[in-house]
């Protein structure tokens, strides 16, 4: 007999091999950390002084160990978005509630953030997925924006589809960085991991709408989510 396979499948299947890689991997990790601390505890009472060049080597493992645990965190996060549970929920307060959580950093960096709310008042979506779409989206602006930047999340659209896009007047993306935008693991940022675009474009792609890029290197980018009501709602 063939095995049948479906989106749901996979993405269970996915989810399970990335949380035993992930297993495998935390594990040494932690154990890394809690044995270099030991050893930066002992070295301490040996060498006298902070300033001796074995410190400095054993930051750098620290910092090392943080990056691959980071990174595996970000893949868990990327292979665990389940299928979107959508019930017709009010866009406002989804998209205020998320300002309000990330407006403290883009104020420590100077960016103004904006939220305007044109579209429907409610939307089929699935809540969690929406805020965690746009949270990456407003990251990525962040990030591109310099001090005195200015971040708008819009929403637009009408009864049958919703509409949200997140602007900034940052540094833009060059036509490269544009075509490579959406592959997992594509970054250009030192700290980045690549899958907060392949993110938003799964969770889209799975409320049945599409995601639009407009950018243009020093003038700033617009990346713009359509979600659509389910047929028949
Ligand atoms: N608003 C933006 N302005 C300029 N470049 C952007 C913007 N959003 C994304 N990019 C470019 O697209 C790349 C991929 O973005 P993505 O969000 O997938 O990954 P990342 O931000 O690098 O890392 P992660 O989101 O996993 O922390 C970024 O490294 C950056 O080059
Ligand atoms: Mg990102």
């Amino acid at each position: 007999m063939k095995a049948s396979t479906s989106p749901a499948n996979d993405s269970n299947l996915i989810a399970t091999l990335a949380a035993g890689v992930a297993h495998e991997v935390r594990n040494p990790l932690n154990s890394l950390q809690i044995n270099l601390s030991i050893l930066e505890q002992e070295l301490s009472e040996l060498l006298p002084g902070r300033e001796n060049h074995v410190f400095a080597v054993l930051a750098k493992i620290a910092g090392e160990i943080k990056r691959l645990d980071d990174f595996v965190s970000e893949f868990l996060r990327f292979a665990r978005a389940p299928r979107p549970n959508v019930e017709r929920l009010a866009v406002g307060p989804l998209l205020t509630d998320l300002a309000g959580f990330i407006t403290p950093e883009c104020s420590q960096k100077g960016v103004r953030l904006e939220v305007e709310l044109d579209g429907p008042e409610s939307a089929w979506v699935d809540g969690f997925q929406l805020k965690q779409a746009v949270l990456n989206l407003v990251l990525n602006a962040l990030q591109a924006s310099p001090a005195g930047g200015h971040v708008v999340v819009r929403t637009s659209g009408d009864k049958r589809r919703l509409v949200v896009s997140v602007s900034d007047d940052g540094e833009g993306m060059s036509p490269e960085t544009r075509a490579k935008a959406f592959t997992p693991f594509f970054t250009t940022r030192e700290e980045g991991t690549g899958l907060g675009l392949a993110l938003v474009h799964r969770i889209v792609d799975q409320h049945g709408g599409s995601v639009d890029i407009l950018s243009a290197p020093g003038r700033g980018t617009t990346v713009t989510l359509v979600f659509p009501a389910p047929r028949g709602a």
